[in-house]
């Protein structure tokens, strides 16, 4: 196919991108966002098809994002809209477009046929396997095609699926809130009411939205006993799968008339190694899912095989919201890829629990926060850092295919 045409002629060559090309891009990327909570286990992924010819030169004639549900691809929706406008002109896509037959065709063969001029990627996909491959198809067809324009919000968009793409298991958020001093409740003989807030209504909207853009939450028998949470995802936006709400709990301890228990809607797992016959019956007779594990070492739920088998279950993202143990364990075993704290400036004093205790050291958790990047949220302070980048393992290509 040649469609290296006239039309492509006085734009930026490839590794030439202008000011227009971020613009389009950050509109992509705004459309890519509406597909949270809704494209999961597949990509987020936004479209805009600018025209480059005729009376509409320069204006948005088609934009598409995905939803897992409505099947078509972000690009195939924004083909769609542009029709014939689409000749010769220039596709801005969040993710490299596919090139392979899936649940539907490949985006790289729709975009060759309606004959864009250039092609402008974010990233390219974040499977190492196909990486790579979807800008190749379009070079071959003599599209101009142009990576990397909004590569870090692209890829912060899909680091669930990154890293749930490459190795099965899901890309884990530690939200932990705490005072200024590093504690995440006060002593729970210090007489204060539990559970104690200690972020602003700013901090705890945001964690709503962070429940909106997880596909699970996970928390430790600990927390549940001490707070009686709820967990579930009030941001009152639209989500395909009900956020999935998982305890570990080794002993089988938690209470048939607490709110997670009262509220399950086929959307409680509880992670055990108990055998107890008549617990798991009581739990799984109000609609709690109750699945057995190998111990670890210490004799309780392995962390590990829990990651495992909720990869096995689609879920891409988990985010955890777990006391001061299991905040410990997951930090010091590596099982965390992400760690956001929103710090408030409140103390709790030395008495009160640690943010990451247990196995882990005062230094582990040091070690993550000197590493944030620091914003406001509301009167707090919000702290962010990735532990461990999912999309390391995708190379950079270099627009050949082996
Ligand atoms: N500010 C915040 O962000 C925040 C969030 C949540 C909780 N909190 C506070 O944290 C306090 C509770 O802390 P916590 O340490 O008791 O609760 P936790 O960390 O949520 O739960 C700990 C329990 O999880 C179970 N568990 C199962 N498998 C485990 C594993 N592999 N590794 C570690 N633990 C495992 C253990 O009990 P079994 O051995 O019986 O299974 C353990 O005692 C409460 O005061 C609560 O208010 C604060
Ligand atoms: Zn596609």
């Amino acid at each position: 196919m040649k469609h290296a045409s006239k039309q492509n002629e006085g734009m930026a060559a490839e590794g030439g991108c202008g000011e227009s090309d971020f613009r389009w891009m950050a509109r992509a990327l705004e459309l890519a966002r509406r597909g949270v909570g809704l494209a999961a286990p597949n990509p987020v992924v936004g479209c805009v098809i600018v025209a480059r010819d005729g009376t509409r030169d320069g204006a948005c004639v088609g934009e598409g994002w995905h939803e897992y549900d409505r099947r078509d691809h972000a690009e195939i929706v924004a083909l769609r809209e542009a029709g014939e406008c689409a000749r010769g002109a220039v596709a801005y896509v969040t993710l490299e477009p596919c090139s392979h037959t899936g649940r539907t065709g490949p985006c790289a063969v729709a975009l060759c046929k309606a004959g864009v001029g250039r092609v402008v990627v974010a990233t390219v996909d974040a499977n190492p396997l196909v990486a790579g491959r979807g800008m190749a198809l379009l070079r071959e067809a003599g599209i101009a095609v142009d990576c990397a324009v909004g590569e870090r919000e692209a890829r912060q968009l899909n680091e669930g699926f990154a890293r749930w793409i490459g190795t099965r298991r899901p890309f884990v958020t530690q939200k932990v809130a705490m005072t200024r001093d590093g504690r995440i409740a006060p002593r729970l003989d210090a007489g204060l009411p539990q559970p104690f807030w200690i972020t602003s209504e700013a901090s705890r909207d945001e964690v709503q939205r962070m429940r909106h853009a997880s596909d699970a939450v996970l928390t430790g028998i600990g927390t549940v006993l001490a707070d009686d949470p709820l967990l579930t995802d009030r941001s009152g936006l639209r989500r395909r799968r009900r956020l999935l709400r998982v305890v570990l709990d080794s002993q089988l301890r938690l209470p048939p008339d607490s709110r997670l228990v009262q509220s399950a809607n086929e959307d409680v797992l509880v992670c055990t190694v108990s055998g107890d016959r008549e617990r798991m019956a009581v739990l799984r007779a109000r609609g709690v899912e109750v699945e057995r594990f190998e111990p670890d070492h210490a004799g309780r739920v392995s962390i590990e095989a829990v990651l495992a088998h909720l990869g096995e279950r689609e879920m891409l993202s988990v985010m955890t919201e777990c006391g001061s143990e299991l905040n410990g364990a997951l930090l010091a075993g590596g099982f965390v890829d992400r760690c956001t704290c929103f710090v408030a400036q409140s103390m709790l004093g030395v008495d009160a629990v640690p943010a990451w205790g247990g196995v882990a050291s005062e230094e582990t958790g040091a070690r993550v926060l000197r590493n944030a990047e620091w914003s406001a949220s509301g009167m707090d302070r919000r702290g962010t850092v990735l532990v461990r980048d999912p999309w390391a393992r995708v190379t950079e290509p270099d627009g050949t295919v082996d």
